[in-house]
């Protein structure tokens, strides 16, 4: 039986109450779209369907080319392997094997808001050989005591950590406070992003980058994914079926999928009432494509070193090495 930890951050008091502010808002938090076993199949159905990753061996090269760099790197030490959201844990197979070619013990902790790929990663890990003391279940924009944890099942062992596809669905002050609370100095932290697949790296042409790779969001599987989530939190009588379009949060270009109010009448839910306003649609989903110059321009503003490790030639996709600066 794999040992799974629960994070203050999931209990179903906190999660209610999120839910709930995320609706004040009118929006719904991403992590929402992956709880329920259910959403978890549709989820993966999505990725199978439509990642870039299935079909396209740039995407593969990438990452087999980042890992080698990476163990190169980190020689045959014992090491502490975290994979931060690591849905299914098939690209922290990748990087354990290839650390692990090197010789030297690797402990693997699974962290990700859903229990289900947590058990699965870790049995995937553990059955390719890793150690294994513990993984977590927890909200990883709400735990800025993640540290703490992270000192008691990995002690002072060096740490990878991966952050792979999160990008898109954090905005950045999440992502940079949660960087801060997992790294040390020495740690190294692997993250993908994908991107806008600008030629010009201004940015330019980002409208045409978008529109070639809206296909891979604006498309039925993921579009009854989202309606699940609308489901879940009991709203699919009260708004109009999802819609993806091309958007921006911040400065950052996103696709955007928003279902609008069917009307202005108050609800409750979660104990709460709420008044939608038909005008301003709900926000289901978003997924920031950011370019290579933003995406290291913001960490670099933040105090972060930040090293690109591989490209893919369709410029859709990068993985960078991430350490405190
Ligand atoms: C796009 S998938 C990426 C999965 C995996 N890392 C990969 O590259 O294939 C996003 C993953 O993040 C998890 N996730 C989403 N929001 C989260 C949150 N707030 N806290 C923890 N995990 C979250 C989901 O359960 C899912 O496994």
């Amino acid at each position: 039986m794999v040992e799974i930890d629960f994070h203050s951050s999931v209990e179903s008091n906190t999660l209610y109450r999120e839910a709930a502010d995320a609706l004040r808002e009118n929006r719904i938090d991403s992590k929402f779209l992956y709880f329920t076993p259910r959403q978890t199949a549709l989820w993966r159905e999505v990725f199978l369907r439509h990642s870039p990753l299935h079909g396209n061996s740039e995407f593969t090269r990438i990452y087999r080319e980042a890992f080698a760099r990476v163990a190169e790197r980190t020689g045959a030490k014992r090491r502490f392997l975290v994979g931060l959201g690591c849905g299914t844990g098939l690209k922290e197979l990748e990087l354990h094997s290839t650390l692990a070619a090197r010789g030297g013990e690797i402990l693997f902790a699974a962290i990700d808001a859903s229990r289900d790929l947590v058990r699965e990663s870790a049995e995937r890990l553990i059955a390719a050989g890793a150690t294994h003391h513990g993984s977590l279940v927890c909200d990883l924009a709400q735990a800025g005591d993640i540290g703490r944890w992270l000192d008691d099942v990995g002690g002072d062992l060096p740490r990878i950590i991966t952050f792979f596809g999160l990008f898109p669905n954090f905005l950045p002050p999440v992502i940079t406070r949660l960087f801060r609370a997992v790294l040390r100095p020495g740690d190294l932290l692997l993250a993908s992003a994908h991107l806008a697949p600008v030629t010009d790296g201004i940015g330019h042409d980002i409208p045409a980058a978008m529109n070639a790779v809206l296909p891979q969001y604006d498309n039925p599987e993921t579009l009854i994914w989202l309606s699940a989530a609308l489901e879940e939190a009991g709203l699919e009588n009260l708004v109009e079926p999802p819609e993806m379009k091309i958007g921006q949060i911040g400065k950052i270009p996103a696709f955007i999928a928003s279902a609008r109010w069917k009307s202005a009448a108050p609800f409750e839910q979660w104990g709460r009432r709420f008044t939608p306003r038909p005008d301003e649609p709900l926000r289901v989903f978003y997924s920031l494509r950011y370019t290579p110059a933003l995406f290291e321009n913001l960490l670099k503003r933040e105090g972060f070193a930040v090293e690109r490790l591989a490209l893919t030639a369709c410029r859709q996709e990068a993985i960078w090495c991430i350490r405190l600066g």
